[in-house]
């Protein structure tokens, strides 16, 4: 009911999301993950949609149901999920990151199920870093103005200026920051929006409504921008 009576501030918009975790194998059966649970992002898709946009959603290995009228594109690592953006982001007029992206795969992952050792050692794995989704995004919107990039941070401490200097890092108009990993897996959360002239609480509620919250602050952003 809700839904049905919101006002299409999205219509004829294009969106383009990340969620959930990825997961980075360490051979065909095992491999490393986070505790993102995906909730956010897909949040953040059905207020996309309810609010009338075209949405994408690429996300990592979730338990949860795709969000009514919402195109999903699965996929299980960070290079997968890096591909799958960067073939879907032309034409976007807006990209939120709210995956939690692992910052290393690894590097010597071995093509057989690795088996253990007689002498009880244990495998040595190294690590290299993945692409940045958001920056590559950030990217492509600094040669033709498009998408309008958003980005998600979760951090576990110094919310504050973390959150504030990882915008400016990043060369994104909007991140939303949240204190982690506390909301990973929760129903509710609390966020906090940094943008050019300073940060805004909204303060704890379900991740549906704060996700219809930021829906709202991102059309009304959209607005200003093309004034
Ligand atoms: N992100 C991404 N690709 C990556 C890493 C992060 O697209 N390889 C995106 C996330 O989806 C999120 C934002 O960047 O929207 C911030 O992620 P975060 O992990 O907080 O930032 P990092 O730059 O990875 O910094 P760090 O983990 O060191 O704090
Ligand atoms: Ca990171």
């Amino acid at each position: 009911l809700v839904a049905a009576f919101q006002h299409k501030v999205l219509e004829g918009r294009r969106v383009l999301i990340t969620a959930g975790p990825t997961f980075e194998p360490i051979d065909p059966v095992r491999g490393i993950t986070n505790l993102s649970s995906g909730k956010m992002g897909y949040a953040v898709a059905r207020a996309a949609r309810e609010a009338g946009a075209e949405v994408t959603l690429v996300s990592g290995p979730t338990a949860l149901p795709t969000p009514h009228g919402v195109r999903r594109i699965d996929v299980l690592t960070a290079q997968q999920m890096h591909d799958a953006v960067m073939a879907g982001v032309g034409g976007q007029h807006v990209f939120i990151g709210v995956a939690a992206v692992a910052d290393w795969r690894v590097a010597n992952a071995s093509g057989q199920k690795i088996k253990k050792a007689e002498d009880g050692g244990a495998p040595q794995l190294e690590f290299v870093q993945n692409a940045d989704i958001l920056a590559s995004v950030a990217a492509t919107t600094s040669l033709s103005g498009w998408p309008y990039c958003v980005g998600f941070a979760a951090e576990s401490e110094n919310l504050m200026a973390y959150g504030a200097a990882k915008r400016e890092k990043k060369g994104i108009p909007l991140l939303v920051g949240n204190i982690g990993p506390q909301t990973f897996g929760q129903d509710d959360n609390t966020i906090i929006l940094f943008d050019e002239s300073g940060h805004t609480v909204l303060p704890r509620a379900d991740k549906l409504s704060l996700a219809r919250q930021l829906v709202s602050e991102i059309a009304k952003r959209l607005e200003q921008r093309s004034l």
